[in-house]
C-alpha cells in the first residue's frame, strides 16, 4: 500500500526561531515545506530549510508564484517583528508587519482558495495579569504595540473564519527558549534581551555579568517568574494543530495557550546555567542587582490545559534543565552563526 502524498506548507518566517525549527519538524514528518521569509537581518542563518523565497508579504506577486509553483494546501505563519521593547519605540513598522502584512497573506490565501492556518501569537497579548495560570479566556489587555499587533490579528482570523471559510488556530507561547544544537538552530536575537541566551553569554565570558532586573516582585525569590516552553515542543504544537485542521477535526477558530503551567524565576534560570556552565567546565559569573525593567509583569504562566485536550500536546523538553542544556550546546557549538530575525 502506497502512503498518500503530504500536503505542502508554506512556513512564513520559517528562517527565524521557532519557524526554522518548526520547517525542519515538518519536513522529518515528510510535509514537502516552503519557506518564506524577507531576512530582515541580510543573511542566511543556519539551517535554513529549502526551497526558499525570499520576499516580504506586502509582495503580492511573491506570495501569489510561492503559493501556485509549490502548491502549497495550508500555511503556518510565523513571519513578524518580535521586539516588545522596539515596537515601542517604533509602533508603525510592527502594525505594518505583523497587521499588514497578515492581512496580505490572508488576501493571497483566498485568492488561491486555501483555508488552513496556524497562526503565530504570544502571551503578549494578555498583558499584566495577576491570575496564577493564564486560561485563553483571560481578557487581551496587551501593553505594547508588539502584543497589540498580533492580539489584532487574531481578532481578523476570527472575523475571516466567521466570513470565509477560513480554518485557523492560534497559538500564544509564553516564553520560547531551548535550541536544537543537531540542527544548528538556536535562538540568536541582535541585540539580544532575552534571559537565557544573555545568562549562558555571561557563563561563556561574552558578557562581564548578568544582570537582575529587579528582586521585589511579590515571587518567592522576589523576581519575576516566566513559563519557558522549548522550541522543540512549540514546533511539535505546530504540527499537531495543523493535523486537526486538514484533518477536519478543528474548524473556524480558536486560540490555544503554549507553556508548560510551571514558572521558573530570573533566579532559577539563572542558576541552573551556573550548574550547566560549571558542569562544561565554564567559569562562574557574576551576578548583579539592577533596577526592575518598566513594563515586565511579575508572573505569566500559561493555563496549557487546553492544548492537551484539543490537540493531545505535552511538551516533552521543556524542563528548565534540558532547555539550557540544548541552548547552552547550540552556542557553544555555533558560535559564530547568523541570528536568526524572529
Ligand atoms: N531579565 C533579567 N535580566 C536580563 C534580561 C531579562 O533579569 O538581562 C528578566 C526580565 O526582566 C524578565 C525575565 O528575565 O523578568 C524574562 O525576560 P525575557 O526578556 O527573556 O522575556 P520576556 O518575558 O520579557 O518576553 C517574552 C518574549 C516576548 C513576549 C513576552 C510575552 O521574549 O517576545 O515574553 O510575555 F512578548
Amino acid at each position: 500500500m502506497t502512503t498518500p502524498s503530504r500536503p505542502t506548507i508554506l512556513v512564513t518566517g520559517g528562517a527565524g526561531f521557532i519557524g526554522s525549527h518548526t520547517a525542519h519538524q515538518l519536513r522529518a514528518r515528510g510535509y514537502p515545506v516552503v519557506v518564506f521569509d524577507r531576512l530582515s537581518n541580510a543573511s542566511c542563518p543556519a539551517g535554513l530549510v529549502e526551497p526558499f523565497v525570499r520576499a516580504d508579504l506586502s509582495d503580492a506577486n511573491a506570495l501569489d508564484a510561492a503559493i501556485t509553483d509549490h502548491q502549497v494546501q495550508a500555511v503556518i505563519h510565523f513571519a513578524a517583528s518580535i521586539e516588545v521593547g522596539e515596537s515601542v519605540r517604533d509602533p508603525l513598522s510592527y502594525y505594518q508587519n505583523n497587521v499588514a502584512g497578515s492581512l496580505a497573506l490572508l488576501a493571497a490565501m483566498q485568492r488561491h482558495g486555501l483555508c488552513h492556518l496556524v497562526f503565530s501569537s504570544t502571551a503578549a497579548v494578555y498583558g499584566n495579569t495577576s491570575v496564577p495560570l493564564i486560561p485563553e479566556n483571560a481578557p487581551l489587555a496587551p501593553t505594547s504595540p508588539y502584543g497589540q499587533s498580533k492580539a489584532t490579528v487574531e481578532r481578523i482570523l476570527a472575523d475571516q473564519t466567521a466570513a470565509a471559510g477560513l480554518n485557523a488556530t492560534a497559538l500564544r507561547y509564553f516564553n520560547a527558549a531551548g535550541a536544537a544544537p543537531e540542527w544548528a538552530l538556536g535562538e540568536r536575537h541582535q541585540p539580544e534581551t532575552h534571559l537565557i541566551p544573555l545568562v549562558i553569554q555571561a557563563a561563556r565570558g561574552q558578557r562581564d555579568h548578568i544582570a537582575v532586573f529587579g528582586q521585589d516582585y511579590p515571587t518567592p525569590d522576589g523576581t519575576c517568574i516566566r513559563d519557558y516552553i522549548h522550541v522543540k515542543d512549540l514546533a511539535e504544537a505546530h504540527i499537531l494543530a495543523l493535523e486537526a485542521l486538514l484533518e477536519g477535526r478543528h474548524d473556524g477558530y480558536r486560540a490555544l495557550n503554549l507553556g508548560t503551567g510551571q514558572g521558573a524565576s530570573v533566579r532559577q534560570v539563572i542558576d541552573a546555567v551556573r550548574s550547566e556552565a560549571l558542569h562544561r567546565g565554564d567559569r562562574d559569573f557574576p551576578v548583579k542587582d539592577e533596577a526592575r525593567r518598566p513594563g515586565d509583569p511579575a508572573r505569566l504562566v500559561a493555563d496549557a490545559s487546553a492544548a492537551l485536550v484539543e490537540l493531545g500536546w505535552r511538551p516533552r523538553y521543556s524542563d528548565l534543565a534540558s532547555i539550557v542544556s540544548d541552548a547552552y550546546r547550540f552556542f557553544a557549538e555555533a558560535p559564530d552563526k547568523a541570528p536568526n530575525k524572529a
